[in-house]
């Protein structure tokens, strides 16, 4: 027989209440049902820094193996990851980085790369001329800096193009919906609002519409499946595009085991990204469902195995008290 390690993840998450969050969390513990043997201890830290540094301490007390971590902002949360690291418990950076080198592993898309292929989409949808509100996530957390970076990069070899607003938003809808309103005097005037993800993007997209206003091109970035989420927005044409950002809960718990068995393993766990709009998004539905159908067959497989496990055991049971007898 196989010997079973026990070993104890930490998972630390910034904020858990949006459906990006639940979906990378479905996805760790789905990967996590692997191994049965293993436990998980998951921390949420509802968008709070200092909230999440406590969090991370306590995990820390209680020995973890190995700790996940997507840190709400970089600068707060850096010491606590650095100290963890330090003390010899490997560390995986999920979606937001720290500001330094010492971690494990990172998992995760390029938000560079996403900030600049919403800034090409757009300047083409724009025919190269017009301005640009853009709705920024939290400061201080890194996909905002990172897609502020790419978006900037990607508009600025357009003369005609302006980013001519940039309001924080915060990762959040109602914060968006706040500042569009605020602003609206100027939105009205431009011609595309890039948010930096789609919760932000259907904000503006409500505001905008409460003001009759339906030329202005909207785009943002996750582009989950499902009517209420960004690939729904698009279908439904509430957005223009949104530009897919994987949350690579699966790849996280993969590499952590690599780790934790000493197995070869990626420091940098680079998640595929692409713009979707109204030409492709139909064909990412059906994929996404096609998904959905098949998971849910492997998941109907492995109750019956389980459900004949139990019905051999029982009959072994069996056979048994009739040899002793
Ligand atoms: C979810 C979220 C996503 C965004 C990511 C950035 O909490 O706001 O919408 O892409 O975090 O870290």
């Amino acid at each position: 027989e196989v010997k079973k390690e026990k070993y104890v993840i930490g998972f630390s998450q910034c904020i858990g209440s949006d459906q990006w969050r639940k979906t990378m969390l479905a996805e760790v513990k789905r990967e996590m049902s692997f191994h049965p043997e293993a436990t998980l201890i998951y921390e949420e830290a509802n968008g709070n820094s200092q909230t999440q540094i406590e969090q991370v301490r306590r995990l820390l007390q209680k020995n973890i193996d190995i700790l996940l971590i997507s840190p709400n902002e970089a600068r707060p949360l850096t010491p606590i990851v650095e100290e963890a690291y330090k003390k010899g418990i490997p560390v995986i950076v999920i979606d937001r980085k720290i500001t330094s080198e010492l971690y494990t592993a990172y998992v995760g898309a390029d938000n560079f790369e996403i900030g600049r292929i919403a800034g090409e989409y757009i300047a083409k949808r724009l025919n190269f001329k017009g301005n640009i509100a853009e709705v920024m996530g939290l400061p201080g957390s890194s996909p905002a800096i990172e897609r502020q970076r790419g978006f900037y990069k990607a508009v600025k070899n357009y003369p005609e193009i302006k980013i001519s607003s940039q309001l924080y938003g915060n990762w959040l809808k109602e914060k968006s919906r706040e500042v569009i309103e605020q602003n609206i005097n100027h939105i009205k005037n431009t011609g595309a609002i890039f948010a930096h993800n789609d919760q932000m993007a259907l904000g503006a997209s409500e505001i905008l519409k409460q003001h009759q206003i339906n030329n202005i091109k909207i785009v943002g970035v996750d582009a989950l499946p499902g009517t209420n989420n960004g690939l729904g927005f698009v279908s439904t044409r509430l957005l223009d595009a949104s530009i897919l950002y994987p949350t690579g809960g699966k790849e996280a718990i993969r590499t952590a085991f690599s780790i934790l068995k000493n197995k070869p393993f990626n420091k940098n766990i680079l998640l595929k990204t692409l713009a979707i709009d109204s030409t492709n998004a139909y064909l990412m539905q059906m994929q996404e469902d096609r998904m959905q159908s098949q998971q849910e067959d492997i998941e109907r497989q492995q109750l019956m195995l389980a459900d004949q496990q139990r019905v051999y055991k029982n009959q072994q049971t069996v056979l048994n008290i009739l040899v002793v007898s």
